[in-house]
């Protein structure tokens, strides 16, 4: 970590810097262990004549050996270390938004400079742009985007040094993060926002919420403001999205434990609290001083708040009158993304990350079926919540978190789901991030982004973190993407197949297991794979949040990117660039799949247009208006 500033951290940045990188790596032993995986260099390879033989006549190439012609409509790019976007030739992009603008005409004028007002801090784009999912409604075109956090030192007044000062500064760090709805449009001069459209609408730290699923009314979820523990306020952190096939936007909450911290240091809890603080990493110094002046975030004096965030939430984009949702029925841990599927027989399958060192993929599969124009009600709750176990033969199972396996009841087993997953013993991952499904083959794919503590130290819940099947790297720096095959091509099946679709890594500065699996090269060069969509035509579009100082270890990975994988031969070319110092996260399309839009999150610099620098939305086509994706 380069920036140890507390008032300039991202949350994941805050979780680093409590558990700072060890010294050394035991490097003799990364090779060994990973270069002894069995059909793990050559997984790609296997898995993917593999994927071919299932018949999907969409994808071209059958051999991943053979140098056919590459799939992709474009001319890979260059990595690139500038302040701005990049794409290939024959594409333009353009802003779409930036964080600040209004969606409303009385905040136009709205000025983020100097940590702006908290007036109207409501009614503007908020910031550092994560997932979003497009949808079409009555002719109109909806776009829903999370905003994951702040940056404290921008938002608040310069001699504050990201510390809030009064309860107004508080409010206008809670505004500025959630979820914006709004309608977009295309025009002769391009893609544009509707201001004041009646769809357009901002979800942050206050908005009354309902909690449902076979947790809701729990004690360990009720509070003085709401003995019911079936309402709550907000959601935060939200980092990955999902959509259902009913047309719901999913917004996932992710880093919430520093948004928590006590008055009290010495405060005592009940030993189920106590545990599950120490499991998601809730602690008496909060990242963001929220408990300073506003009492519901002081776990001093309410213990169980924390326990009402880290779900996955739903909203209606096309009501904008409607209460989101907390489904409990999806367990609650530091949740990436949720990528929502359909088993054979019509039930829900809905597969999330838990991203943190050491952390456990899961799988929530429901007992009913959806029929389009159904009932949706318990769809995202009433069903089983699984953790993924991987088997070094390279066969995989779901393994159901029920009192059985855990010994522990319903409500507790989603309520700290991370502990049931251990008692189950699922397999510690590299940070699980998004989760990706493919439209035209039985298979997902997930990122290990990285884990400096693979093979070096336990997870918070002492689980044994050695290397495994598909985590083979210890002190693991460059992360990897795992993907499975169900049972049947049926994602409700219990067991799979996997192999790793790639494992980043360096091959002009290490020749070990750190260069990385055969289809990383010079020209393809990346780290820390993050975000990641499958589009229509099944190309895997992987982003990046990783390393850009491009020196050493990550000499020519320059800039974080988007690359877009062939599925079948497992090659990958770089798409986009972003400007130096940004995450590349959020990706979807618009209804003609003409335009993609991603997000661009904490650039560096100036961008996109000088002064502040502002996490934006921006809109890719190819200049003849072809398909891209
Ligand atoms: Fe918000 Fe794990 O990324
Ligand atoms: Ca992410
Ligand atoms: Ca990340």
């Amino acid at each position: 970590m380069k920036d140890v500033d507390p008032a300039t951290l991202s949350a994941d940045d805050w979780d680093e810097l409590h558990f700072p990188r060890p010294d050394e790596n035991d490097f003799d032993r990364v090779v060994e262990s990973a270069l002894s995986r069995r059909g793990f260099l050559g997984g790609v390879l296997a898995f993917g004549s593999g994927a071919a033989a299932m018949g999907s006549g969409l994808l071209g190439s059958t051999s991943a050996h053979a140098q056919t012609a590459s799939r992709f409509a474009f001319t890979p790019i260059a990595a690139q270390t500038d302040g701005t976007v990049h794409v290939p030739e024959g594409y333009e992009w353009q802003v779409l938004m930036r964080w600040g603008d209004p969606l409303f005409s009385e905040a136009d004028g709205y000025d983020i400079t100097d940590g702006g007002p908290v007036e109207n801090s409501d009614k503007v784009f908020g910031e550092n742009t994560d997932g979003m999912e497009t949808f079409s409604f009555q002719g109109h075109q909806l776009i829903a985007i999370n905003h994951e956090y702040p940056n404290r030192k921008i938002n608040l007044p310069a001699a504050q040094e990201g510390v809030p000062a009064n309860a107004d500064d508080v409010r206008k760090l809670q505004n500025l993060q959630g979820v914006t709805v709004m309608e977009i449009a295309e025009t002769p001069d391009g893609w544009t926002v509707v201001k004041d459209s009646p769809f357009n609408r901002r979800i942050h730290h206050n908005t009354p919420m309902k909690i449902v699923g076979p947790a809701a009314g729990h004690d360990l979820l009720k509070t003085e403001a709401d003995p019911t523990g079936t309402t709550s306020l907000g959601t935060m952190n939200n980092c990955g999205s999902g959509k259902t096939p009913w047309g719901t936007y999913l917004t996932c909450e992710e880093n919430f434990n520093g948004y928590f911290g006590s008055s009290n240091e010495s405060a005592t809890y009940t030993p189920k609290v106590a545990d599950g603080f120490k499991r998601y990493g809730i602690k008496a110094e909060s990242w963001n001083g929220y408990e300073l002046f506003d009492p519901r975030f002081d776990t001093s004096k309410n213990p169980n708040e924390p326990h009402r965030v880290g779900w996955v939430v739903e909203i209606d984009p096309t009501d904008p009158n409607s209460t989101p949702v907390k489904h409990t029925g999806l367990g609650r841990f530091k949740h990436e993304n949720a990528a929502v599927e359909l088993a054979k027989d019509g039930r829900i399958v809905v597969y999330m990350g838990d991203d943190e060192r050491g952390e456990y993929l899961y799988k929530f599969v429901s007992n009913g079926v959806y029929t389009p124009g159904g009932d949706t009600e318990g769809l995202l709750d009433d069903g089983t919540l699984y953790v993924a176990k991987f088997n070094d033969d390279m066969s995989g199972e779901w393994v159901p978190l029920t009192p059985e396996t855990t010994g522990m009841d319903e409500a507790e087993i989603l309520i700290f789901a991370r502990i049931a997953a251990s008692e189950a013993g699922g397999t510690t991952m590299d940070r699980p991030e998004w989760v990706a499904t493919s439209p035209v083959l039985a298979e997902a794919y997930c990122c290990l982004t990285n884990n400096k503590n693979r093979g070096v130290k336990p997870n918070a819940g002492g689980d044994d973190t050695s290397v495994n099947g598909p985590n083979p790297r210890e002190a693991n720096k460059y992360g990897q993407i795992v993907r499975w095959r169900p049972a049947n091509q049926d994602h409700a099946e219990t067991s799979f197949q996997w192999d790793l679709y790639v494992m980043a890594g360096n091959p002009t500065v290490h020749s070990d297991a750190y260069a990385g699996s055969e289809n990383v090269n010079e020209g393809n060069l990346f780290n820390s794979p993050d975000g990641m969509m499958i589009d229509s035509t099944g190309v895997v579009w992987i982003q990046t949040d990783g390393n850009d100082d491009n020196e050493g270890d990550f000499a020519g990975h320059g800039n974080n990117q988007m690359l877009a994988g062939d599925p079948i031969t497992g090659e990958i070319v770089r798409f986009m660039t972003g400007p130096n110092g940004c995450e590349v996260t959020g990706l979807t399309w618009s209804a003609d799949r003409r335009t993609m839009f991603v997000g661009i999150q904490h650039p560096g610099g100036s961008w996109p247009d000088g002064g502040t620098p502002r996490s934006s939305i921006i809109a890719i086509k190819r200049k003849d208006n072809g398909l891209v994706g």
